[in-house]
């Protein structure tokens, strides 16, 4: 019989809240041959007030023995920004090489969105995930005076760059559209930029059958919402990828409908998912908190382990579930409980 070893990183504020929906309506959707096997870390705010950790490497050693991870949300007003986004999601992202943040939108019907008209909005960001500003490389000088100097300094490899490109082209290749547009801003960040239209160009040779497009990302943030239509795939780098998912999930039904994967597409170690939204402590334990990004991020993972008719299975659910709403309120587990049983019903083989 098949299995899924899973490690689960619940997290803080609203992410226990979701988890628990998301792994509600995981069991739902699989098969009953398939066992899953979950481990619970405690990682987080919580721990860190507590002894300091945010993600020993015994701790990391042990979550690379897993399938994959589903992660709530990491972050608390109390801990000093960085400490946690450095130390623990961070830290997971590049210890596992997750470079492929994946990153889906599309406007359900009736769900809310600013733009006029309802658009079409079905693209997906493939952000890269182990490079750019993020690495963390830089400094400062005389700091804290009026003379201070600081620097971020953004890595860019050709290595990094032409795999992430790489996989947004093989996506573009299997969706009907077959468009991909790369962002960047290589007006100006002309060093990085260069490199990275360079390796999007040839790389683009191998793939005729896509169409191509390149924008800076002040202007595509423009089309996100005057044309949001005209995307497909975008690749583009750590950080214009972490402002352009923002956007595109406040267009496409709100932060509470957005997915995402940190995935490794090699397998050589364990792809993680995650709601894009964070652990929202000014809601958390009262019961409003959508875990559909969570659900959602849930097909994700099911979909990166070759479950491919139970994460459809489970998007199909999100579709008709927020199709169906009808402005009443509905708490956290309600919400989980309504996608479990819509999964339920629809993976019972006649
Ligand atoms: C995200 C978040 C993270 C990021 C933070 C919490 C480090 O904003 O997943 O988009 O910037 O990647
Ligand atoms: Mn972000």
């Amino acid at each position: 019989s098949r299995s899924i070893r899973l490690a689960v990183i619940p997290g803080d504020g609203i992410g226990p809240e979701v988890v628990a929906q998301g792994l509600k309506v995981l069991d739902a959707a699989l098969p009953s041959d398939v066992k899953v096997e979950t481990r619970e870390y405690d990682l987080g705010a919580r721990r860190w007030h507590a002894t300091g950790d945010t993600l020993p490497d015994a701790e990391l050693e042990s979550l690379k023995d897993h399938d994959a991870i589903l992660l709530g949300a990491i972050g608390d007003p109390s801990v000093p920004s960085g400490v946690l986004e450095r130390g623990l999601l961070l830290k997971l992202r590049f210890a596992f090489d997750h470079y492929v943040n994946l990153r889906p939108s599309k406007l359900l019907p009736r769900t809310a969105t600013p733009l006029a008209g309802r658009p079409e909005i079905d693209f997906v960001v493939v952000r890269e995930g182990t490079e750019g500003p993020y690495v963390g490389n830089g400094g400062s000088l005389r700091t804290g005076t009026p003379a201070e100097v600081a620097t971020e300094v953004s890595l860019n490899t050709a290595y990094g760059v032409e795999r992430v490109v790489r996989d947004a082209y093989e996506r573009a290749q299997a969706r009907p559209r077959r468009k991909l547009t790369l962002v960047h801003k290589n007006n100006v960040l002309v060093h990085a930029g260069h490199l990275w239209k360079n390796i999007f160009d040839r790389v683009g040779r191998e793939y005729p059958e896509v169409t191509t497009d390149y924008l800076h990302v002040d202007a595509a943030t423009i089309f996100f919402v005057t044309q949001p239509e005209r995307f497909d795939v975008i690749v583009t780098d750590n950080l214009f990828g972490d402002i352009l998912t923002d956007l595109a999930a406040a267009i496409s039904g709100g932060i509470g409908l957005a997915a995402s994967g940190n995935i490794n597409p090699t397998g050589a170690f364990p792809s993680m998912f995650e709601p894009v939204h964070g652990s929202a402590p000014d809601i958390a334990g009262t019961g409003k908190a959508d875990p559909t990004a969570t659900v959602l991020s849930v097909a994700l993972l099911l979909r990166h382990l070759g479950y491919e008719a139970e994460a459809t299975r489970i998007e199909t659910a999100v579709t008709e579930d927020v199709t169906g709403r009808d402005g009443s309120a509905r708490t956290t587990d309600e919400i989980g409980d309504a996608l479990a049983s819509r999964v339920r019903a629809a993976s019972v083989t006649p």
